[in-house]
């Protein structure tokens, strides 16, 4: 992580949270996904007034304009191109048995991405992106990839995801067990876990806008639509990598990438983002 634990930035953001009273009605446990969504995008805009809701795609550099034109000039020419090159070569590249990936999806993959995860109800589980990819692999004869693996699961998914660039996040809780599963993310989002006390909520929710130590932190809105990241030049991290950085950040063990416990937590952050525009492959500090 780019930070680092100090006192002062503890003292800080523990003053912010302290401050938040809406803090009980945002993470209310017998609110429906919908009033989920909609209270925190209540708390945030009266919070940021001048922030549209568009906006929150871009995490912290929403409220740092320095940064964010920063970020529109090194969008223009990505240092990590030739990763993305990379990339869509593994994707256009048959199997073995002479099929493609864009076989196993509706629309050769384009426009899809906004459906994950989804909740399915034969195996009771949630499934994200990744596990649809390593699903066609297998179905094709192929090793499923390491989910962990930022060299091949990772970088498939830095073109896979982009060719669903605009689709709008999409993701729907129908019925009890997928209803479920997404508490279960929402809970393990407000858990105050690790040696610091901190939940997930303590820097995205109630400490969004405010810096922690040097850095702004972004509002768990839109955060679930750009993944994977590219940090510094060329560094690919993916949305469940950044969940197991930010774990180990506020010292509690992570879970395992691709287990259970992070699905169901992408599957929650996912749902929050819904009608925001995914942008795979973007860069961030
Ligand atoms: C002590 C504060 C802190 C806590 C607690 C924390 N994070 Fe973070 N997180 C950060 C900082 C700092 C960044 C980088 C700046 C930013 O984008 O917010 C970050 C970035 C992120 C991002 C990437 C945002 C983007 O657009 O690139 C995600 C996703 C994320 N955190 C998820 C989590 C999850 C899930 C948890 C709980 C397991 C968590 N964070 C707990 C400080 C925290």
């Amino acid at each position: 992580m780019a930070f680092k634990i100090r006192d002062g930035g503890v003292k800080n953001l523990l003053a912010a949270i302290t401050a938040a009273s809406l803090c009980l009605v945002i993470s209310a446990a017998d609110a429906t996904p919908a009033q989920d969504r909609q209270n925190l995008i209540n708390y945030f805009s009266a919070k940021f007034p001048s922030i549209p809701l568009d906006k929150y795609v871009y995490g912290a550099l929403a409220f740092d304009p320095d940064a964010m034109s920063q970020y529109n000039s090194i969008m223009d020419f990505p240092p990590f191109g030739t990763t993305l090159d990379e990339a869509k070569q593994m994707w256009d590249t048959p199997f073995k048995n002479g099929k493609t990936y864009a076989s196993c999806f509706p629309r050769g993959g384009k426009n899809i991405v906004g459906d994950y995860p989804y909740f399915d109800d034969q195996s009771a589980k949630v499934v994200t992106f990744e596990m649809a990819i390593n699903a066609c692999r297998v179905a094709n004869g192929e090793p499923a990839y390491r989910y962990g693996d930022a060299t091949t699961m990772g970088k498939l998914t830095a073109y896979a995801r982009s060719l669903s660039d605009g689709m709008l996040m999409n993701i729907k809780v129908n019925g009890a067990a997928a209803q479920s599963a997404y508490d279960l993310g929402k809970k393990l989002f407000y858990a105050r876990r690790g040696q610091l006390g901190f939940s997930c909520a303590s820097c995205h929710v109630m400490g969004a806008g405010e810096r922690y130590r040097s850095e702004l932190l972004s509002p768990v809105i839109g955060q679930a639509t750009h993944w994977p990241v590219f940090r510094g030049a060329d560094s690919l991290v993916t949305l469940q990598a950044r969940f197991a950085g930010c774990d180990k950040a506020l010292r509690a063990q992570p879970f395992a990438i691709g287990g259970t416990e992070y699905n169901n937590l992408e599957y929650f952050y996912s749902y929050l983002s819904n009608g925001l525009p995914l942008h795979a492959s973007v860069f961030r500090k």
